[in-house]
């Protein structure tokens, strides 16, 4: 009978705990980087934008409402935009207690403060830049904390840094500030369209809605700018099933809330 060939067998991909391991801790705080951590899982995908005064930090709306006690704190900050208030403003909410009472207490944290903590795991950062139209420059502010906090050296750069966005100009602005740095696009641009994209980004991070197989092979053909062939992220599959297709699809990265839950569905 024939043997099973190791070309059958398709490659676990990496598994990238979205925003934190944000099915078990409140998304993009320092409790979720560490549930993650507590899951083993080594990539960590967040969301980074700009307060009033010039600070970065890890947050997913571009307002305060949805995940901090904003409205009861400054109740006469409508519409309660990040944009709008100090890094020092910031600090004095709750980004818990929404997620759950045993989480209270938790800040937005800064993108320093969300940096040493990796570090302090050994993980690896998936950073979006979100919303980069509302924050002119914010691409050069990220280099400059990224710089500060030492993950523009070679080993981080090489191996622990992925900086991605729904803005493509956003992206090329990363790329031409530090060539050296891994980039994705968030999104599923037109076949056709691909090889332009391969001038400026080395991953294509599409909607699991969004790809199949054929899709995906066709990103996986073109090299990107630093030589490598394109790589796949899919987003935000939450259950075995779907991922399991994903990796039949051959994804080299499946990014979730749920991490022990895709990587028992792929291993
Ligand atoms: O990493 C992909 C995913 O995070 C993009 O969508 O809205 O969760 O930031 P969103
Ligand atoms: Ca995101």
């Amino acid at each position: 009978a024939a043997q099973p060939q190791a070309s059958d067998q398709r490659e676990s991909p990496a598994v990238v705990a979205h925003r934190g391991a944000s099915g078990y801790a409140p998304e993009n705080t320092l409790a979720a980087v560490d549930a993650a951590d507590a899951l083993g899982v080594e990539w960590v995908e967040n969301d980074v934008q700009r307060t009033r005064d010039g600070v970065l930090v890890v947050l997913h709306d571009t307002g305060l409402k949805r995940t901090t006690d904003v409205e009861q704190v400054f109740p006469d900050r409508a519409p309660w935009a990040v944009k709008d208030f100090t890094a020092a403003e910031l600090a004095r909410l709750d980004a818990g207690s929404w997620f759950g009472k045993q989480f209270a207490g938790a800040r937005v944290p800064t993108l320093a403060q969300f940096l040493d903590r990796l570090e302090r795991n050994r993980q690896k950062l998936l950073l979006e830049i979100k919303s980069p139209k509302t924050y002119p420059g914010i691409e050069r502010d990220i280099v400059g904390v990224l710089r500060e906090k030492g993950w523009l050296d070679r080993s981080h750069v090489r191996s622990r840094l992925v900086v991605q966005s729904f803005g493509a100009d956003s992206l090329k602005t990363i790329h031409a500030l530090r060539p050296d740095i891994t980039t994705g696009y968030l999104g599923t641009p037109a076949v056709a369209d691909l090889p332009a994209y391969a001038a400026f980004t080395d991953q294509i991070n599409p909607s699991y809605a969004t790809i199949g197989a054929d899709y995906v092979a066709a990103v996986q053909r073109l090299k990107g700018p630093h030589g490598k062939r394109l790589r796949v992220n899919t987003w935000t599959v939450n259950d075995a099933a779907k991922a399991a297709k994903a990796q039949a699809y051959g994804v080299d990265g499946i990014i979730t809330d749920y991490p022990d839950v895709v990587r028992d569905a792929t291993s």
